[in-house]
């Protein structure tokens, strides 16, 4: 039995929004392949996250520099173990988002700067440099954008810094499922690219 972690990043109600209505009927189609796998759903925005503030900044500094955390930084440090712990524990991950100012909604950047951490995901080493920690797991990354942004664009900040940051972790499998233009065309074309997706959900469950 494996756990699959879907993570839900838009603040829409599920049945609004683009990149939940994609990565539902991939969930879906996954569901029915393997029912007694395990998903847990979590949606950013309903959720606590840790603030990532001076004391956890701070301890990542101290973690980088070798020293020991202070009381304080120990206790801000709880919440971003018990985050990364979550995180690493899951054998797959689905990330649903949407794109916002090119990039990505503030509560998935800020639950991505709790979990990204040294010793947690990464590791670094002044000779050997950075290496990921969280190997050995696909993430399908499922992102709507309300225009359309070709492999390359020079504005695209969504999908090139997801697909960075998850290899930065250490996944090398990283899948991907767009819903683009999910706006700017118009309800008809976001009805049919939308459609599209959800067409390939099977295709895609089928070897995840
Ligand atoms: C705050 C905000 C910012 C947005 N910024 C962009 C943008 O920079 N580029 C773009 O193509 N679409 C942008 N959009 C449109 C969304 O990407 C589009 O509506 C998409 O469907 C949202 O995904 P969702 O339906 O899963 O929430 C923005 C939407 C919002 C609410």
């Amino acid at each position: 039995m494996a756990t699959v972690l879907y993570l839900q990043a838009s603040p829409r109600k599920p049945q609004e929004s683009y990149s939940s209505r994609a990565a539902a009927a991939f969930i879906e189609a996954y569901r029915k392949l393997h029912p007694d796998d395990q998903v847990m759903t979590r949606n950013v925005f309903d959720s606590t996250l840790p603030e990532f503030n001076q004391a956890a900044a701070d301890g990542k500094y101290a973690i980088m520099h070798g020293k020991p955390h202070t009381p304080e930084q120990a206790a801000a440090w709880r919440g971003v173990e018990h985050e990364a712990a979550i995180f690493k524990a899951v054998d797959k991950v689905v990330l649903s988002a949407p794109m916002w100012n090119f990039g990505i909604p503030y509560r998935l950047k800020q639950y991505l700067d709790v979990m990204v951490q040294p010793t947690l995901t990464f590791s670094f080493d002044p000779v050997k440099g950075y290496e990921g920690l969280v190997k050995g797991k696909p993430v399908l990354l499922v992102l709507a954008r309300g225009g359309e942004y070709p492999t390359g664009s020079p504005v695209d900040f969504q999908l090139p810094y997801l697909k960075f940051i998850f290899q930065f972790i250490g996944f090398t499998d990283i899948r991907t499922l767009l819903v683009e233009p999910a706006l700017a065309s118009g309800p008809d074309v976001a009805a049919a690219k939308l459609a599209a997706a959800i067409q390939q959900a099977p295709t895609l469950a089928a070897t995840f």
